[in-house]
């Protein structure tokens, strides 16, 4: 039977499609045989709960494979792996009926104490935005719909229901909208999920602005709105907006509504009748893919997938630092491996994300199975918050006496479970006081420490002057101890880089006074300058930058070469140097392009990632990395005129291993496209004068009123006072000329404007 279309349905069968029939269903009409289809959570694993539905994670859901949490996935830069892992969640999704998972989440973190930034990519929109496509492209390559979250500007947890984030336009193109537009445009999501928040004192899911006027209009989103479980404040000014589906389930109570309204002339029912279309169009897609499967009957393969969650784990990673080459371990040597994490993993985040593993790796397994010397275990600390300072102080004293007498120590610190969580926010990024004693009492005994960190937001680090080695594990899902194992012994040569930037203290993190705001207002108060953008403008130290992280071998960057790429309307600059592997192992390079406008006529940061590329080397081998920096990444959002603007002038590219280690620099020039603004009454003298058209015009008329008998140009003491006035409005130039009338000069400046 042909797919129902909405003329084919009866106003109240219309609304009910625009809401859920329970927690994960949408509304089936028997009558013309629309079926339901399932839509849950994601996004790093599968989340299909069979008794008992809820949005924290607290039902039990059907088991399936936890791969790394976004915080770590991020670490990886590495799209393709993204893209076989949301291929992957595809697979399990599929197999248990599931039509769309929610996800990818790709917020901007930006403040360290966000209680979901385990959830979120990065403090930057471009490595965001890319990672995310891949997520996308790889759950919807197996025709299983991806929810991209949280659109938008929905960067707390506290309060998350009501805030307004207040954020100037610049900021919310520039920082909050970007990943989300380049995702869109890009991968198409068959669905975005509205976030619960308000921006600028309007919902998020009741803003025609956000949700079509940007996300349609501008964007070219071409599939469905839902929204988040329970985000809808008044249900017809959502519709209206562009909100076409309401989850969970309302009970038919906002049905009833929305039939109301349309029969009271309050709601045009084309509106609804597009809503319902593009629900009627999801499930379309949903069970056309349904089918084909069901054709060629792929099953899951648990074990491979995770193998695949090892491997994505093994990548994400990060070497934050490794003096007197202490990493990778020698295999023979007797080691202390201490730490409550090491056996019990912290390895996922708190909430609606919690997923069922199939399987659970303990780094301390897999560091037994790969060993060939000793391993010793010792807790050092206990995870359980009812433990007393005395019980505290024996499992340290274990641990200590283990570490004086093994030729390394590892220890496993993290932040406990309930410190994060979706929901609420951190009030600090520290580590629990007991393990940063441990980490003292430790060294002191044997200075041979490495630090394996489990934490899904930052957290400070105030041995890191004192140990030589530390990987940032993140959270790293299922098969993290194994991976973990992987890096430790050398298996796997470390290559993620940090997509966040470590501070030394939360005192000086950019949104530190603006968060998490009074009385439902946050103000992002450090506009664009967020994460490294703001830590670079105030030239901030850190404990470790973003995009840092090393590997076991050595990379050399060769000469970058920029070239400017003039293609009207696109554009771009395209980007080459040579790295070569200049150590013994074979390894991954992240090479990251930041760019610069340092004559821009507008504020911005020192510099900002407009491009990356990876390359992976055997030892003594060089390979020529290119990549095109696009327009879209160039270009800065131009209040005046609302849009995307690419300046004219000089680009400054630097080619870093990290923000902070900047190894090669080039500049190009670009045409871009000068922004011509209508000259007013109210213009400034200056802005006249930087007129294309009036600009000749109004030096001609002022050199003939300023300039010396006989003269054609203008002296420098002229010229002097023409930069004092430069900011005068042509209107009000008669009171510096003697109340003279300058209506007819004034006039003439317009009209050459005009012309
Ligand atoms: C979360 C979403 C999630 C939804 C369904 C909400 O509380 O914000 O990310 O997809 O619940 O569980």
């Amino acid at each position: 039977m042909a797919t129902p279309q909405p003329a084919d349905l009866t106003l109240e069968e219309k609304a009910s499609l625009t809401s859920g029939s329970s927690f994960w269903l949408t509304e089936p009409i028997e009558r013309v045989d629309v079926p339901a289809i399932m839509l849950t959570d994601g996004p790093h694993g599968l989340r299909k709960q069979e008794e008992g539905a809820d949005h924290l994670g607290l039902s039990q859901s059907v088991p399936a494979t936890c791969f790394p949490p976004a915080v770590a996935l991020g670490s990886s830069w590495d799209t393709e792996l993204a893209e076989r892992v949301g291929a992957a969640i595809a697979r399990e999704a599929a197999a248990h009926g599931v039509s769309v998972v929610l996800g990818p989440g790709i917020n901007i973190k930006r403040s360290l104490l966000c209680g979901r930034n385990f959830e979120y990519v990065s403090e930057d929109p471009h490595v965001s935005g890319r990672v995310g496509a891949a997520l996308v492209r790889g759950l919807q390559s197996e025709g299983i719909g991806s929810s991209l979250k949280h659109f938008a500007a929905n960067n707390q947890e506290h309060d998350r229901m009501r805030v307004s984030s207040d954020v100037d336009p610049r900021p919310l193109r520039e920082i909050y909208l970007r990943a989300f537009e380049h995702v869109v445009r890009t991968a198409q999501p068959w669905t975005v999920m509205c976030s619960y928040n308000r921006i600028n004192g309007v919902y998020a899911s009741e803003d025609p602005w956000l949700l079509t006027e940007v996300l349609r209009e501008e964007w070219g989103f071409e599939g469905l709105v839902v929204s988040d479980w329970g985000a809808v404040n008044d249900r017809v000014r959502g519709l209206a907006a562009g909100l076409d589906l309401e989850m969970p389930s309302s009970g038919g109570r906002t049905d009833a509504q929305i039939v109301r309204a349309v029969r009271a002339g309050e709601l045009d029912e084309g509106v609804l009748d597009q809503a319902a279309g593009r629900v009627l169009r999801l499930i379309d897609r949903a069970t056309a893919s349904q089918e084909g499967r069901a054709a060629s009957g792929a099953g899951v393969d648990v074990d491979a997938h995770h193998a695949l969650a090892r491997e994505a784990a093994g990548s994400c990673v990060v070497l934050l630092q490794n003096d007197g080459d202490l990493l990778p371990l020698d295999r023979s040597a007797s080691i202390a491996v201490i730490g409550e994490f090491a056996r019990t993993p912290r390895f996922q985040g708190a909430g609606s994300s919690v997923i069922n593993p199939t399987r659970l790796d303990a780094a301390l397994d897999s560091i037994v199975a790969t060993a060939a010397g000793d391993v010793a275990y010792a807790p050092g600390f206990s995870i359980d918050p009812a433990a007393t300072e005395a019980e505290q102080a024996t499992l340290a004293a274990e641990a200590v006496e283990l570490a004086a007498r093994s030729q390394v120590a590892v220890l496993f610190l993290g932040l406990p479970g309930p410190l994060e969580s979706e929901g609420f926010d951190r009030t600090d990024i520290d580590l629990p006081a007991e393990q940063v004693r441990l980490v003292d009492a430790v060294r002191a005994v044997n200075p041979r420490v490495v630090v394996v960190l489990a934490n899904g937001g930052v957290v400070a680090l105030p041995f890191a002057a004192d140990v030589p080695a530390i990987l940032e594990g993140w959270l790293l899902g299922q098969a993290g101890g194994g991976a973990v194992a992987d890096v430790l012994f050398g298996d796997v040569t470390p290559s993620g880089k940090l997509t966040e930037t470590i501070p030394l203290r939360l005192e000086d993190s950019p949104a530190y006074l603006d968060f998490p705001g009074d009385f439902s207002h946050v103000r992002y108060g450090e506009g664009l300058f967020v994460g490294y953008r703001w830590y670079d403008a105030r030239s901030i130290r850190v404990a470790f930058p973003f995009g840092h992280g090393l590997s076991y071998t050595t990379f050399a960057y060769g000469d970058l070469t920029a070239q400017a790429v003039e293609v009207p309307g696109e554009g771009g600059i395209e980007v080459s140097l040579d790295v070569t592997n200049t150590g013994s192992r074979r390894g991954r390079e992240v090479v990251q392009f930041y760019v610069a406008v340092p004559e821009s006529g507008v504020q911005r940061p020192v510099r900002e990632l407009a491009g990356f590329a990876a390359v992976t080397l055997d030892p003594g081998e060089t390979r020529t990395v290119t990549t095109r920096l696009e327009r879209a990444d160039l270009a800065y959002w131009d209040v005046r005129v609302g849009r995307w603007v690419l300046e004219p002038g000089r680009y400054v590219v630097e080619a870093g291993a990290s923000s902070r280690d900047l190894r090669s620099r080039a500049r190009v020039d670009l045409a871009g496209e000068e922004v011509v603004i209508a000259l007013t009454p109210e213009s400034s003298l200056g802005e006249a004068l930087r007129h294309p058209s009036a600009g000749p015009v109004m030096r001609a008329a002022l050199t003939q009123m300023l300039a010396a008998p006989g003269e054609e140009t203008l002296s420098e003491d002229a010229e002097e006072v023409l930069r004092m006035i430069d900011s005068l409005p042509l209107n009000r130039l008669g009171v510096f000329a003697g109340g003279a009338d300058i209506g007819p000069f004034l006039e003439t400046i317009l009209a050459a404007a005009e012309a």
